[in-house]
């Protein structure tokens, strides 16, 4: 099979497939879609021939169109419902005793890998510190990474109140990790530049994608930025050759419900 493979009886010569190709890689042979030269070199195998077909014609050699999921209009939201749900996702910081499942952990990161990535690179990987003790672990080696802010760089710590956070973990109180069971980290190559963006958006559709499942998640700043310059923390966790964390979550049951949306600043725009 070539690239891809166009059924004549299917397709209409409507173009969709041509114009939307972000690499412009189809072109039209009497409108009929074919692949330039060296097509096959520059395709990002994003798909998106396939899914703009309406009837199906196009058949790309990583992905049928039998295979690709139908975009199914009675799961569309409203603008209401995407306002509110957007506006009411909190950062969850209460969680109950309880373990999330792998199979649930595994479907919400099966959905939120559907964030973009820059060039369709799905450059992002994900480590799921499942074990409870190992993120109380990892949140004592943070802990000990602010301890060594406050002597190295006091200006710094005083800004975030590191020693107060400090002195509530000794008293038992876990500001870092907040008790959550699990904590979600997206890996990247570090040399590739789209890493960091890739990493962000895709913890973003992680944390309401988790709403959407009844979980509660929190961004785990602390928790990031201590793997990425401490070295205990960056040995425990122990990530692929190359790679490091460019986002960390915490994951699990929200112990409250929240009834209200809080105000936000009004957005600065500018139009030109
Ligand atoms: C990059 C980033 C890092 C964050 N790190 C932490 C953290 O370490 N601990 C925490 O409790 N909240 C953390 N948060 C959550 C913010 O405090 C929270 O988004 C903000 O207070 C607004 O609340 P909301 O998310 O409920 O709207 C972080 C958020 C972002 C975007």
């Amino acid at each position: 099979m070539s690239l891809f493979s166009v059924d004549d009886s299917l397709c209409t010569r409507c173009g969709a497939c041509i114009a939307e190709c972000p690499v412009v890689i189809i072109e039209g042979r009497d409108g009929f879609p074919v692949p330039v030269s060296k097509a096959d070199e520059l395709c990002v195998r994003c798909g998106h021939c396939v899914a703009v077909c309406p009837h199906g014609a196009l058949d790309h050699e990583n992905m049928s169109a039998a295979q690709c999921p139908p975009v199914l209009k009675e799961l569309a939201v409203t603008e209401a419902q995407v306002s509110q749900f957007f506006r009411s996702r909190r950062s969850i910081r209460n969680y109950r005793d309880r373990a999330v499942d792998r199979t649930t952990l595994t479907r919400l990161i099966e959905t939120a890998r559907y964030a973009p990535t820059g060039h369709n690179s799905q450059l992002v990987r994900w480590l799921v510190v499942y074990d409870t003790a190992e993120v109380r672990r990892l949140s004592g080696l943070v802990a000990d990474w602010m301890r060594f802010m406050i002597k190295e760089q006091p200006a710094m710590a005083a800004e975030f109140h590191w020693d107060l956070l400090v002195r509530q973990w000794d008293g038992g109180m876990d500001r870092i990790c907040r008790g959550a069971p699990h904590v979600i980290v997206a890996h990247a190559p570090k040399d590739n530049p789209m890493s960091q963006g890739s990493c962000t958006i895709a913890m973003a559709y992680l944390e309401l994608t988790a709403m959407s499942m009844g979980l509660g998640a929190c961004w785990a700043g602390y928790f990031d930025i201590a793997a990425r310059f401490w070295p205990p923390m960056t040995e425990a966790l122990a990530l692929p050759e190359g790679h490091g964390n460019f986002g960390s979550m915490m994951v699990g049951y929200p112990t409250y419900r929240y009834h209200r949306i809080p105000l936000r600043n009004d957005p600065d725009i500018i139009f030109r």
